[in-house]
């Protein structure tokens, strides 16, 4: 049997990286660790990033994504909280296990500081893995740590979500079909913008009640107040930041909150007065991620409603890069999953 196990890594290239697929020994596990055969993977925005080297992070030579499932095939000494053959995924920050974000975790984040899971095992923490709802398979539970997770962090725990709150969420990507999701299965009522027709179409045979699009429709802040019956929206998630902040304070509830997640529209200070903030009484909340326990809660959702991610498309490990491309196509709506 081979020691070696295929892996992708990020190589420095024209001032960003690129996709570099090379051989490492297969880890054995040091005592608290565990090894994963990672059976699947899926990519969020932030793999763009880091690949493009948008926040001018230095990732030479890691292991890409934070996301990914599999099964443990050993553990290190003293490692009592998962056994060989326990179907797991990841947790995006290895060290946040439960309470308030410390900034340590930052040190600690797969993908990013430390290797990541586009390898055929990974190395984890054995406290850095939650095990995965029994009805979902490797490519479904690959989607969770990240965009799963973070909308479960944002409407559940930051924001309190009650079945009478209206949510709107920005366009079609994964966080935002995972919130909608939740958001349905809460009986809120949703409401969606994209950029695209068809998948407005597609959001409200998903259950949303209201949809816009945001290309023909640019003031869709007014719309979306309108169709709320001048009421405004209880919850927004927010995953254009600077571009669209202002927009969606335009049309938050008064009391409402804001979970400010995303930077689609980059990373510069917001492009209109927050002072609606104010003269809403509402509520802004920054977000990143979420801790392994709202994992095992939201895993413990998924299990009682017996819900499944979206996923938009699976390629085959060496089809990397070209599942990179067609996230950064913005043509998927939910999930893009590479196998292992
Ligand atoms: N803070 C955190 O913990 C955290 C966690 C996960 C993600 N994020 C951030 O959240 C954002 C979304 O991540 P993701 O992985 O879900 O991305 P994704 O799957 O790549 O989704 C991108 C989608 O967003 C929509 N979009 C793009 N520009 C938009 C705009 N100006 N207004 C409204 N919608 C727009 C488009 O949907 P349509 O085609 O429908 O228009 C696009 O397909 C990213 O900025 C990411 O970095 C943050």
């Amino acid at each position: 049997m081979s020691t070696n196990m295929r892996v992708w890594q990020l190589t420095a290239a024209d001032g960003a990286y690129r996709l570099e697929q090379t051989t490492r020994p297969i880890p054995e596990p040091a005592a608290g660790r565990v090894v994963v055969r990672v059976r699947a993977t899926s990519l969020n925005y932030r793999d763009q990033i880091n690949l493009k080297k948008l926040v001018g992070r230095e990732v030479a030579g890691r292991i890409p994504l934070s996301d990914g499932a599999g099964e443990v095939v050993a553990v290190g000494a003293g490692v009592t909280r998962v056994k060989v053959g326990d179907r797991v995924a990841g947790c995006f920050f290895q060290s946040w296990i439960c309470g308030r974000f410390e900034m340590r975790h930052h040190q600690q984040d797969l993908g990013g500081t430390i290797d990541g899971m586009l390898c055929e095992y990974a190395d984890l923490s054995a406290d850095g893995v939650v095990a995965i709802p029994a009805h979902l398979s490797y490519e479904e539970a690959a989607c969770l740590p990240c965009a799963g997770l973070t909308a479960w962090y944002a409407l559940m725990n930051r924001g309190g979500l009650r079945s009478a709150d209206s949510v709107l969420v920005l366009g079609t990507g994964g966080v935002s079909i995972f919130a909608l999701q939740f958001a349905v299965a809460m009986g809120c009522p949703v409401y969606v913008i994209s950029k695209s027709d068809a998948k407005l179409e597609r959001c409200r045979s998903l259950g949303a009640v209201h949809t816009v699009n945001y290309l023909t429709n640019p003031d869709w802040d007014r719309e979306i107040w309108k169709l709320s019956g001048q009421k405004g929206i209880d919850q927004i998630i927010e995953v254009g930041g600077p571009g669209t902040l202002g927009k969606s304070l335009g049309c938050v509830a008064p009391g409402g909150h804001i979970a400010l997640i995303g930077v689609l529209t980059g990373f510069g200070p917001p492009q209109s007065s927050l002072f609606s903030l104010v003269g809403r009484n509402a509520n802004l909340s920054g977000i990143y991620v979420g801790s392994r326990t709202d994992f095992e809660a939201m895993n413990h959702f998924l299990e009682i409603r017996q819900m499944r991610p979206i996923i938009d498309q699976s390629f085959g490990f060496d089809e990397a890069p070209a599942a990179y491309e067609y996230l950064a196509s913005g043509d998927h709506l939910g999930k893009v999953v590479i196998r292992v």
